[in-house]
């Protein structure tokens, strides 16, 4: 049966798409046949998108120490009508940010340990100065992701 695979991200100025692009470009690699991959912007994501999928993947950039604005949204929308429904699906995180990154990583974290679900990859930290050679990281998360569920591993 096709494994699906939710990418849900946010992106103000640009950064956290790029990194998205590249989960996206990992998650579809060619190698991996049977997973089907829905992108979808963290303020158009709904809780259907939760349930339909087998994984998932956040992606946001850090804001004021927290995830950003759009992506608490999301959760905020998402949480009671997807709780008790979504136990035990793997997710895993990327994150932009200026100089830090950590308050956005734990805030979605304790959101989600609320939801029983299973972080099943460490998260891709983007800080600082962009650097462009940790895209092949992200890329690496989208395929890991996307190979996992296919291969029934998570
Ligand atoms: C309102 C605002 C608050 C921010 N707060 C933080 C922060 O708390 N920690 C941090 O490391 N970077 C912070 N930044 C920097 C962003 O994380 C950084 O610019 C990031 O690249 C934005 O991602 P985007 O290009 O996908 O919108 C902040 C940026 C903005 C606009």
């Amino acid at each position: 049966m096709t494994a699906k695979l939710l990418i849900v991200y946010h992106s103000q100025s640009g950064s956290t798409e790029r990194m998205a692009e590249a989960v996206i470009a990992g998650a579809k690699h060619p190698d991996v046949t049977d997973v089907e991959v829905r992108v979808q912007e963290a303020l158009a994501a709904s809780p259907e998108d939760l349930l339909w999928c087998d994984g998932f993947i956040l992606g946001t950039p850090e804001n004021f120490g927290y995830m950003s604005g759009a992506m608490k949204y999301f959760l905020d929308r998402v949480f009671y009508p997807v709780e008790g429904k979504v136990d035990g699906k793997p997710f895993a995180i990327f994150v932009r940010a200026g100089n830090d990154g950590t308050g956005a990583i734990s805030s979605i974290r304790r959101i989600l340990a609320g939801l029983s679900v299973r972080e099943v990859q460490e998260p891709v930290l983007i800080a600082g100065e962009f650097d462009e050679s940790r895209l092949t990281d992200c890329e690496e998360l989208g395929l890991t992701m996307a190979a996992g569920l296919e291969a029934g591993v998570f």
